[in-house]
């Protein structure tokens, strides 16, 4: 099956604003080879599987454009579309909503609460849960929205490392019905939460090492895992749950808090069906 992904070329892409630990020790600093990676990244989802690259054009004055996955929540043909807790990345939201609309979707978004689309709210491939992250950027309110508008259990889970601030920096929901977490970006109730509703065979926990190196922010394309870098050990364990491994360096993209899932929103996105269940 093919997968489409919106992604936004890196012409206007720069640390320009300090939002996130990472970019805090990175403003102002260059990015001179953001242009060649985000190239590389677009081969390499190609060669990975059956994908369709939708680009969105640059603009000036909102430089994380790039990190698309921001750009809403995609539920068959309805975006739900971001409300950005901070004033530089609200810029984007016309952006997002105009190319969204010229695609073919209904866009919407959540009433008085900061939600950040798809960084903050993944669905479970296999079981009818959409996993929202909340604390840093999104808001539990906005997770208990997305529950009474979508037909899935939502599962609101509270961040506390602000290293990694989205959802998408710290759980991975694959195809297989694994997910991969890191445990401590996550509070105590958020683990028992999780825990409850996954099976232990199916959790994939990583370490500090890899969860820096932004592996949770990986890209599924059919068997294969597009990332910046994993570890041997988490390889070998990814291998083993029946995927394949393409690591490309996303260092300059990493400056600003994003790696190769936040570059990307998966056009073909919902819930997973409850008969599909592993
Ligand atoms: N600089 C961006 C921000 O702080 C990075 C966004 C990363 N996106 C993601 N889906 N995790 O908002």
């Amino acid at each position: 099956m093919k997968t489409t992904l919106l992604m936004c070329p890196p012409t206007e892409y720069r640390i320009a604003y300090d939002i996130n630990p990472w970019m805090s020790r990175n403003v102002g600093l260059a990015t001179p080879d953001a242009a060649r990676q985000w190239e590389r990244l677009v081969e390499v989802l190609q060669c990975a599987g059956d994908v369709e690259i939708v680009t969105l054009d640059p603009q000036p004055h909102v430089p994380d454009l790039v990190f698309t996955a921001n750009a809403a929540l995609i539920s068959g043909k309805l975006a739900i579309t971001s409300t950005f807790r901070h004033p530089q990345r609200r810029r984007e939201q016309p952006h997002y909503r105009s190319a969204l609309a010229r695609h073919g979707f209904a866009t919407t978004s959540l009433q008085q609460t900061f939600f950040e689309g798809a960084g903050d709210a993944l669905f479970d491939r296999v079981r009818p849960i959409l996993y929202a992250g909340y604390g840093w950027r999104s808001e539990r309110a906005a997770a208990l929205q997305l529950g009474e508008t979508l037909p899935v259990r939502t599962l609101p889970l509270l961040l506390v490392d602000e290293r990694f601030y989205h959802l998408d920096t710290a759980l991975c929901a694959l195809g297989s019905g694994h997910v991969m977490y890191y445990p401590d970006a996550f509070s105590p109730h958020a683990l028992q939460q999780l825990r409850r509703s996954v099976e232990r065979e199916y959790l994939i926990e990583i370490a500090l090492e890899d969860a820096l190196a932004f592996a949770c922010n990986s890209v599924e394309i059919g068997d294969a895992l597009v990332m910046h870098h994993a570890s041997p050990a988490l390889r070998s364990r990814l291998n083993a749950a029946g995927y394949r491994i393409f690591q490309t360096d996303l260092g300059e993209f990493h400056k600003a808090g994003g790696s190769a899932k936040c570059l990307t929103l998966r056009l073909d996105d919902g819930p997973a069906q409850a008969s599909a269940a592993a």
